[in-house]
């Protein structure tokens, strides 16, 4: 068995089975061996989103069959690892039972420690599968269900900054997408709109930007494209919509990313101002670019995963795992599905807020 401890991560929290090996190196940084992500996108689109009963049947057909190419992938056998880790929650409870219940069986059988990893907790660790990151850092969480500000303060300690009120901004970016009949899922593709289009041409809201601190809302964003799609003709005119949403997007995440940093270092004393931002939307090229700019002006050194381990991945479970294991910290066979799983436990549920900010 190699020294260097190898994990294997396993996520089926909502729409992508995906199963991962990592392995510890002398770096910090540890080698991903396999990393397959296998989407549903093509049973849901159908539908305009996730139908849980679909996914977790797919989650269920496939994930012997993608475990065994990861393993495969990774020349490994089942013998050299050291621990599975595997999504608790937060997520749909249908698609999370079959990970972790497929995880424990898969650690049980080998008789090595079993590890019930946060799903957001990945995502704030997946920078660290390419780059050296000390803690505390700043996180900018921007995912499908999530868009946080955290304090991120060592493993399973978060400090929530700020949180929206209303919708995730992934949400958001898909439901502009839906309105401007871009199909499911509609966040990439709506980037790609945006890049055809003026972004001067309309002029969009920006909830809350000079209240509530680093809170973020986009639920108002959203109705007005509603009203504006109502009276769009011509296929440019889509494009200049998708352009200003953008635009009107960038603009927001500067703005409230300037007061999460004063917030980050009024709590904390720090050598190096790291600030990560992960997520789905994390891939988005405006964002990160608008983001770069915002965080040198502010002596913030910004970084983001790599484009391909913005969306749900297993390598970042792994991650997870990987720390989780340095530091024992394993759980028991009973170890729950946890659907709402939020990284600060002691943060005030904020959805709906918006007349008390
Ligand atoms: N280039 C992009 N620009 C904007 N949005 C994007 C881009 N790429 C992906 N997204 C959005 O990211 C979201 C998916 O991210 P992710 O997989 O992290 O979310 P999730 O796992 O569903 O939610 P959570 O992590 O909060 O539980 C979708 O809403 C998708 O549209
Ligand atoms: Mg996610």
């Amino acid at each position: 068995m190699s020294k260097n401890p190898i994990i294997l991560g396993i996520e089926t929290s909502c729409d992508e089975t995906a199963v991962s090996i990592i392995q510890d190196h002398e770096s910090g940084i540890p080698k991903i061996l396999s990393n397959i992500v296998s989407s549903q996108v093509d049973i849901h689109k159908e539908f305009g989103g996730v139908v849980p009963e679909l996914a977790a049947r797919s989650h269920v057909e496939k994930i012997n069959l993608i475990a065994k190419k990861t393993l495969d992938e990774s020349n490994m056998r089942l013998e050299n690892i050291s621990a599975v880790a595997a999504t608790a929650g937060p997520g749909l409870m249908i698609c999370l039972s079959v990970g972790l219940n497929f995880g424990k069986a898969l650690a049980s059988s080998l008789n090595v420690p079993f590890i019930g990893v946060n799903h957001l907790e990945g995502h704030a660790l997946s920078p660290k599968l390419h780059t050296n990151i000390n803690y505390p850092y700043l996180l900018l969480l921007i995912s499908g269900g999530h868009s946080q500000f955290l304090s991120v303060n060592g493993l399973g300690k978060y400090k929530r900054l700020g949180t929206t009120i209303d919708d995730a901004l992934g949400e958001a970016f898909d439901k502009t997408a839906k309105l401007l009949g871009i199909e499911f899922p509609g966040g990439p593709k709506l980037e790609k709109f945006a890049e055809r289009g003026d972004s001067n041409k309309f002029d969009l809201p920006k909830p809350i930007i000079s209240k509530g601190g680093c809170n973020l809302s986009f639920a108002g964003l959203k109705t007005a494209i509603l009203r504006i799609t109502k009276n769009i003709k011509t296929e440019q005119e889509k494009y200049d919509l998708a352009a200003s949403f953008q635009k009107t997007i960038e603009e927001i995440l500067s703005i409230k990313s300037k007061i999460a940093f004063d917030e980050f270092l009024k709590i904390n004393s720090v050598k190096k101002k790291s600030f990560v931002v992960a997520g789905g939307v994390a891939a988005n090229n405006g964002i990160r670019k608008k983001l770069i700019q915002t965080s040198n002006n502010n002596n913030f050194e910004v970084i983001f995963p790599n484009p391909k381990l913005c969306g749900d991945n297993a390598a970042m479970i792994a991650m997870v795992g990987m720390e989780m294991f340095k530091l024992k910290k394993f759980n028991n066979l009973d170890f729950p599905v946890t659907p709402r799983l939020p990284l600060d436990k002691n943060a005030a549920f904020l959805k709906g807020a918006g007349i008390k900010l």
